[in-house]
């Protein structure tokens, strides 16, 4: 199969490019965000399973799994509607093809939003956190490998992964338009699919994570690889290692502070 490297097959760029949007930001949708997607005017959608070069897996319950191109508040866009995780049978750099793609695709900056457990004792669920950093504690890296055809370095410094200029622009856009944010906060990326015992989330407590989650540390990585831009949310669903947790609970969590996530993403498009 035939690639423009980073993996992705050039008949998957090459749909990008019949669509005739050249997309600026790319957004990954965890669960419960999936509701942005539908917010693309003139969308074109490509169901994952119509490209080549997407991971091969089951869907899961909360991941609508299509690609979506057009424009969100001026801005033309690829939303990546569903995602990847490892606990899916796949390798850290099969998950990282989000990233992968919306380079390829000309993205310049790679929007990461989840649902993730709230390990700081302050946080709520409902809570949006603006990310500040991130610990990769999956024990893989979606840069072995590289270069590869790729070319360039996986010696990638991680310093400042989530952009600061962005950052700015976000808190900023969350004050104007009324959307209380945490203003900082670090994802810890672990491989599920059991969430957490008391005893890891205490762990992650002293290893200083707010919050834990099963994806969004390897499409950082990669994206940061390629020189994109990151900038990465948080919504609290649950207390880690809560009594009764289950999926369904962070699902329902997602869709009841969809309304404020939209409105800060929307937002913040423009103003990047
Ligand atoms: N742990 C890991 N992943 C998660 C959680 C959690 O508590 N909530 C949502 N995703």
């Amino acid at each position: 199969m035939a690639t423009v490297g980073l993996g992705v097959p050039e008949q998957d760029v090459a749909r990008v490019r019949e669509s005739g949007v050249s997309p600026r930001i790319a957004l990954v949708l965890g669960s419960g965000f999936a509701g942005l997607s539908a917010m693309v005017e003139t969308p074109q959608v490509i169901p994952y399973c119509e490209l080549a070069g997407t991971p091969r897996v089951d869907a899961v319950a909360g991941h609508a799994g299509a690609l979506v191109f057009g424009t969100l508040a001026g801005i033309q866009v690829m939303v990546f509607s569903g995602r990847f995780h490892q606990y899916q049978c796949l390798t850290a750099y099969d998950v990282s093809w989000p990233a992968r793609m919306a380079a390829s695709a000309g993205c310049a900056d790679l929007v990461v939003t989840n649902a993730a457990g709230g390990v700081n004792e302050s946080l709520a669920p409902g809570d949006i956190i603006l990310l500040s950093d991130q610990m990769n504690l999956t024990g893989d890296s979606p840069l072995i490998g590289w270069p590869g055809p790729e070319g360039g370095t996986p010696f990638v410094s991680m310093r400042d992964a989530f952009d600061p200029e962005l950052r700015g622009i976000a808190l900023r856009a969350a004050g104007e338009v009324g959307v209380a944010i945490k203003p900082e906060g670090v994802y810890a990326g672990l491989l599920g699919p059991a969430y957490e015992t008391p005893a890891e989330v205490e762990m992650l407590r002293r290893l200083g994570a707010d919050v834990v989650g099963m994806s969004t540390v390897h499409e950082v990585i990669a994206a940061r690889a390629l020189g994109l831009r990151v900038l990465g949310f948080s919504l609290v669903t649950n207390v880690a290692a809560g009594v009764g947790l289950s999926h369904e609970e962070v699902l329902e969590a997602g869709r009841a502070a969809a309304d404020d996530l939209t409105r800060l993403m929307l937002a913040i498009l423009p103003r990047s």
